[in-house]
């Protein structure tokens, strides 16, 4: 039997990409070019599935002039690059990455709130301009954190992970807002409590947003929820970029609104607002929440595997919607 003929719209691990070889005709991007959205819809014609990262955008467009497309994989939990109903509408299975990512994601979150509290690299920096002179019992003192609390918005799985480090870990008392409040089982497991977002702005030591990115969480964090921070607090977003108002956070920052920021995703990512680059209290990561070889590995497993199995069984292992089967 033919082998379908399947597009890896970026570089991936060789070894899924002899996986996939093994399933599929594969045309690969090992060169890692970011494919435009015009490119992206010559590279799939002919392709029946794609495995994507969050920097391609699978849209109605998209979809228009590759209507022999099936499923597209995304090699990431969050899906905002994929309009999910146009895919639905269109027969085109969507896929990502849940799960395999989880605690990796939620060991960087409090790595990123570790960093941004105690002024990690801002110290580092001072250190490696050869500032450091002598020892002063105020140099870099930064917010506490064991015994502080901890808000977290968006309680899904990362975030409930976040709580279990912060409640368990470091002894936090830990409060959350989400559109759904957790079973009381897992509240306990968590030991985290429901509290409303204006309660959680105003309360919370540090603040680490987890929420996915949609039309109803844009700028969940604008002027207004930042002016409704303590002075002292941290603000820290492994969400998405778009979650936060990057422009107003900036104007916070400068302001000493609030204490410092910890940013791994950013609106218009990779590029970062001139303003956050200008301030000194932010900790700036590019995108790498995920970013473990082992984590990685499996994410990129998982959306081979989300491949293979609709080719072969007739259904993904973590689908995002329903379409009639490939079989
Ligand atoms: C995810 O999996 O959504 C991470 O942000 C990597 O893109």
């Amino acid at each position: 039997m033919k082998k379908p003929a399947i597009l890896v719209a970026r570089a991936i691990f060789p070894e899924t990409l002899a996986y996939l070889s093994q399933h599929f005709v594969v045309e690969s991007n090992q060169a890692d070019e970011v494919l435009s959205p015009s490119e992206l819809s010559m590279r799939l014609q002919g392709k029946v599935g794609a495995l994507t990262t969050g920097s391609e955008r699978i849209d109605g467009a998209v979809l228009k002039v590759n209507p022999q497309l099936k499923i597209v994989a995304n090699m990431a939990v969050g899906f905002n690059n994929f309009d999910v109903p146009a895919m639905t509408a269109s027969g085109v299975l969507a896929s990502n990455t849940p799960d395999v990512l989880t605690e990796t994601t939620a060991d960087f979150g409090f790595a990123l709130l570790m960093a941004t509290a105690r002024r990690v690299t801002e110290s580092e920096h001072y250190l490696r301009a050869g500032h450091w002179q002598k020892w002063s019992y105020d140099m870099f003192a930064g917010a506490e954190v064991h015994g502080s609390t901890l808000g977290i918005i968006g309680m899904g799985r990362i975030g409930q992970g976040i709580a279990r480090r912060g409640a368990l870990g470091f002894g936090m008392k830990v409060i959350y807002h989400n559109r759904t409040q957790l079973s009381p089982q897992l509240e306990a497991e968590c030991k985290a409590t429901y509290v409303s977002k204006e309660t959680l702005l105003k309360t919370a030591d540090h603040v680490m947003l987890v929420v996915p990115y949609s039309a109803a969480s844009h700028h969940t964090i604008g002027a207004a929820e930042l002016a409704l921070m303590k002075p002292t607090a941290t603000l820290v977003n492994i969400a998405r970029g778009g979650i936060v108002d990057d422009a107003a956070l900036a104007k916070a920052l400068a302001a000493r609104q609030i204490a410092a920021a910890g940013l791994d995703v950013f609106e218009g990512e990779p590029t970062v607002h001139p303003d956050l680059l200008k301030v000194p209290n932010v900790v700036l990561t590019p995108h790498i929440a995920s970013a473990t070889t082992k984590t990685r590995l499996a994410m990129a497993q998982l959306a081979a595997d989300n491949l293979v199995s609709y080719f072969t069984k007739g259904h993904a292992l973590t689908p995002l919607n329903q379409v009639a089967s490939a079989s």
